[in-house]
């Protein structure tokens, strides 16, 4: 049986070599390598799945210690004087690159937090003319709409203005839908910070790419830093900069690697700023919605939080400041992770859902209720489920939410989001087979969810809640007993200042993140959805999706890029013969196409390793509704681990 490896919580900073598999990986950036943490995650149970996921997020916390010195790295000064771990990092086969590999407790981290923190304070001290605006696409969108309207309640708590905006690649609809496309346009992420910005003399623009990859992000990156009057650009992503991605966006002059360089230089002159701390490989390879959406949530809320309690208390932020609203953010992590057994028992619970095809649903208070919406909204490009198997809702609906564009409701029903909705138009069908995680703080309506609970109980016994709890508080018996679990986190008393009060929700949320991830993901585990830790069933719907699926199959067949490109092809236009045009149209072509279409990389994968036809790959792929199980057939065990004749095929095929 598979026993998962127990990994130390402080490890030495990341020998890039221990995140690669020999050979395949070295190319690729931190964000999209395997974790050799969770490689065997696909034949875990739940409890194992729950204990991997806590160790791959625990080095999110991870600090550079004294045993560094044995790897293959070496010491150099930083800006800061602080010394810093040089390693070889992203280099192909003959190419030696020396870069500083940053984590999130490095004091250049901490440095560049102070000064984005400063900048911070002086919008807030003039709100009608400044502006602090949050971006990302697809859950880093979702987060800089949770961050910005959170700060602005934060705001209005004390009487003041709103200081923040935020802009999701997509609209306020991807806050709740995936809208991949838009992710790959460079002007429309331009032409939407115009927007937003319009009339402002000073914005701080904090542009959110885990991979350092959106060309969303780095359309509105470069408007930035061609208007430096204006604009304070910050990049926040979770890869060093010469790993950002440096493919050619389509339609634009630059690459994102090009606009981070250009970033890099200005930073020189605290004129822009990049934060980006290697956090680690995800659990799942490439799923940024997991540690790339902790860390951002982390770095984020500490240096705002600092910056505004800066303010009211009209004193300087320091490193240790900062250090010690994120050290508060570990302690959620052992504090969450202290549940294991009882998030091991809803993983359970939601893969047997899932395989029994029934659905999962949240049904949370206030901004617990956005966690469950961001965590199901990602299930659909990620696991490529339909929006019904994984759903959110939240108390009173929009009016709760208070994003940009309002009500979305009329939209369709993947946009009907309130407790009411759920009540008319889902429970009716709700069967055994589904699982409802109720997620809320005993402040929240305790009868009012008493009440709702007891109407789902009539339709499934699979109803479970996460309620947050401060010391001295405790679950009711009649709370008790209407679930058919209770997991209780409990949070200590805040006796400090209103900020305090914050960090405590923002911490909640965090926590309630985890528990979330770990059982959306650990159920499409359990259903067969993953292999090793990779998604081999992901939607192919924009640019990097597209370069992570080539990756994938040649991970799998250790086939070229080339040859892996040519199978992802044949099996989107579902055709043996390739024509020179479907070579040779832009990739946003492939991946309209690819949208629209199922398991186009699981086929990819089988016509690789069968040399069939593509009708034949289809079929057999139709054949077995778990894709592992099918994949696992035809990769039998040289497959699994790359032997030297294997990469010497792939090596001639580059040649050829
Ligand atoms: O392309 C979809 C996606 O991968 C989402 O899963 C993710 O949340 C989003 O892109 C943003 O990625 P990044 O933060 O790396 O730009």
């Amino acid at each position: 049986m598979f026993v998962p490896q127990k990994q130390k919580h402080i490890m030495e900073t990341p020998d890039m070599g221990k995140w690669e598999l020999a050979g395949y990986e070295a190319a690729l950036p931190v964000t999209e390598k395997s974790n050799p943490i969770t490689r065997e995650i696909d034949k875990a149970d739940p409890v194992q799945i729950v204990h991997l996921l806590k160790e791959c997020d625990a080095e999110i916390f991870q600090e550079e210690d004294d045993t560094l010195v044995n790897y293959k790295g070496r010491y150099t000064e930083t800006r800061t004087s602080e010394p810093q771990l040089e390693v070889e990092i992203g280099q192909r086969e003959g190419e030696t690159s020396h870069r500083k590999v940053k984590r999130l407790y490095s004091a250049s981290v901490l440095q560049t937090m102070m000064d984005v923190t400063k900048k911070v304070e002086a919008i807030l001290k003039d709100p009608e003319h400044s502006l602090i605006i949050l971006s990302g696409c697809g859950t880093s969108g979702r987060l800089a709409f949770l961050l910005a309207t959170s700060f602005n309640k934060l705001l209005k708590g004390l009487h003041k203005n709103p200081s923040y905006a935020y802009i999701i690649a997509g609209g306020d609809k991807a806050i709740l839908t995936s809208q991949e496309a838009s992710e790959d346009n460079p002007h429309l992420g331009a032409e939407a910070l115009k927007r937003v910005c319009a009339g402002k003399k000073k914005v701080l623009f904090i542009g959110i790419s885990c991979g350092l990859s959106a060309p969303f992000i780095a359309g509105q990156l470069d408007f930035c830093l061609n208007n430096l009057d204006v604009f304070t650009p910050v990049l926040v992503g979770f890869n060093p900069v010469n790993m950002a991605r440096n493919e050619i966006i389509e339609g634009w002059h630059l690459t994102f690697r090009q606009v981070a360089e250009k970033m890099e230089e200005v930073q020189e002159t605290r004129r822009a700023f990049i934060l980006n701390p290697a956090v680690g490989p995800e659990g799942i390879s490439g799923s940024s919605r997991m540690k790339g959406g902790s860390a951002t949530k982390i770095i984020l809320e500490s240096l705002l939080l600092a910056a505004h309690k800066a303010t009211s208390n009209n004193k300087e932020v320091t490193a240790k400041n900062l250090l010690d609203w994120m050290k508060t953010y570990e302690k959620v992590h052992k504090i969450t992770y202290s549940q294991g057994k009882m998030i091991a028992a809803m993983v359970k619970q939601a893969g047997t859902s899932l395989e029994k095809m029934g659905r999962i649903y949240y049904i949370g208070w206030q901004t617990l209720g956005v966690m469950g919406i961001i965590d199901a909204s990602e299930c659909v490009p990620t696991f490529g489920t339909d929006f019904s198997d994984v759903r959110g809702f939240i108390n009173k609906g929009y009016k709760e939410m208070a994003n940009r564009e309002g009500d979305l409701t009329s939209r369709g029903p993947e946009f009907e989001i309130s407790h009411e909705d759920f009540m008319m138009n889902v429970l009716p069908d709700v069967t055994e087979n589904d699982t409802v995680v109720f997620i809320f703080t005993l402040d929240d309506d305790l009868l009012e969810i008493e009440k709702l609970a007891n109407q789902v109980k009539n339709k499934t016994p699979n109803l479970h809640a996460i309620s947050h709890v401060t010391t001295g508080q405790y679950v009711s018996a009649n709370i008790k007993k209407t679930f058919a679990s209770v997991m209780s986190m409990t949070w200590p008393i805040v006796f400090f200042e209103y900020e305090g009060f914050f960090l405590q929700k923002f911490q909640r949320e965090l926590s309630t993140k985890w528990i979330l991830n770990a059982i959306s993901t650990g159920g499409h585990i359990l259903k067969g959805k993953i292999y090793f830790n990779h998604m081999i069933d992901l939607k192919v719907s924009n640019s990097k999706l597209f370069r992570r699926a080539v990756a994938i199959l040649q991970r799998f067949t250790s086939r070229s890029p080339i040859i892996c490109q040519e199978a992802l092809l044949k099996s989107i236009y579902e055709t043996d013969d390739l024509s020179d045009e479907i070579r040779n149209v832009e990739i946003s072509t492939h991946t309209t196409l690819a949208a629209t279409k199922f398991k186009v990389v699981p086929t990819a994968l089988v016509l690789l390793t069968r040399n069939c036809s593509v009708a034949e790959a289809m079929s057999r792929i139709q054949a077995k509704p778990v894709v592992r199980e099918t994949i696992d057939r035809y990769l039998t065990a040289p497959g699994r681990k790359r032997t030297a004749d294997q990469i010497e095929m792939q090596r001639d095929e580059e040649n050829e």
